[in-house]
């Protein structure tokens, strides 16, 4: 898929899709010099958004389970001239605490499975649930966490209810939680979760 609203800073403002959503957020969340998270790295097309975001002087940590998924993202940063900007772990994103000392600017999670990859490598929501209480405990205050899912199929619908289930109980005196979805686009359309830590919250 061509990511043009990534690219293309220049872009008309299109209300379009849950990933055009979370790159909105993110172009106004993340700073240059910031550290940020990309959970699920898949082809790289999120890492290298975050790695022109960050800037020479910021840090981006990228995760994936998939050896190709790392090669796929080298490759994409590589050719961008970027690859300096990033640290790519093939290791779950469950994990994450293990490589990032945090705090963080922000997180981002593209759930499901690799494009143009092996559907049954998807995210699950057991894996999904520790990866996204760890980010939630790195963010700074004022660190955003961006997750866009994918109900279309059975496991991303099960991340999707339980992933609103478990975001709706945060405490708001230390998070705002966002739930972003389209409703007239028919059943199984992606939507986005935005979650900002407080201001006030224990870093
Ligand atoms: C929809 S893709 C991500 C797309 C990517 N953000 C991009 O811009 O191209 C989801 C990715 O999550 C990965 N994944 C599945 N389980 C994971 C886990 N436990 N930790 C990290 N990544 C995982 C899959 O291998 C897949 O590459």
């Amino acid at each position: 898929m061509t990511e043009d609203f990534m690219e293309n800073q220049a872009a008309p403002y299109e209300l379009r899709s849950a990933r055009y959503l979370a790159a909105d957020v993110l172009r106004r969340a993340v700073r240059p010099g910031a550290t940020v998270i990309d959970a699920t790295m898949g082809n790289g097309h999120d890492t290298l958004f975050l790695c022109r975001l960050v800037g020479p002087t910021g840090r981006v940590y990228a995760f994936d389970v998939q050896a190709r998924a790392v090669e796929n993202t080298q490759k994409r940063l590589l050719e961008a001239g970027v690859m300096e900007r990033a640290a790519l772990y093939c290791l779950g994103h469950e994990r994450m605490a293990e490589r990032v000392a945090g705090p963080v600017d922000a997180a981002v999670f593209n759930l499901g499975w690799l494009p143009g990859g092996d559907h049954s490598v998807t995210t699950r929501w057991g894996t999904t649930r520790q990866a996204v209480e760890t980010a939630l405990a790195l963010l700074r205050p004022l660190g955003v966490l961006v997750i866009c899912a994918y109900p279309g199929h059975a496991e991303g619908d099960r991340e999707r209810h339980a992933l609103k289930d478990m975001l709706s109980a945060l405490p708001p005196q230390s998070f705002n939680v966002l739930h972003q979805a389209f409703l007239n686009a028919g059943p199984g359309a992606p939507e986005c979760f935005v979650i900002q830590k407080q201001r006030s919250a224990a870093p």
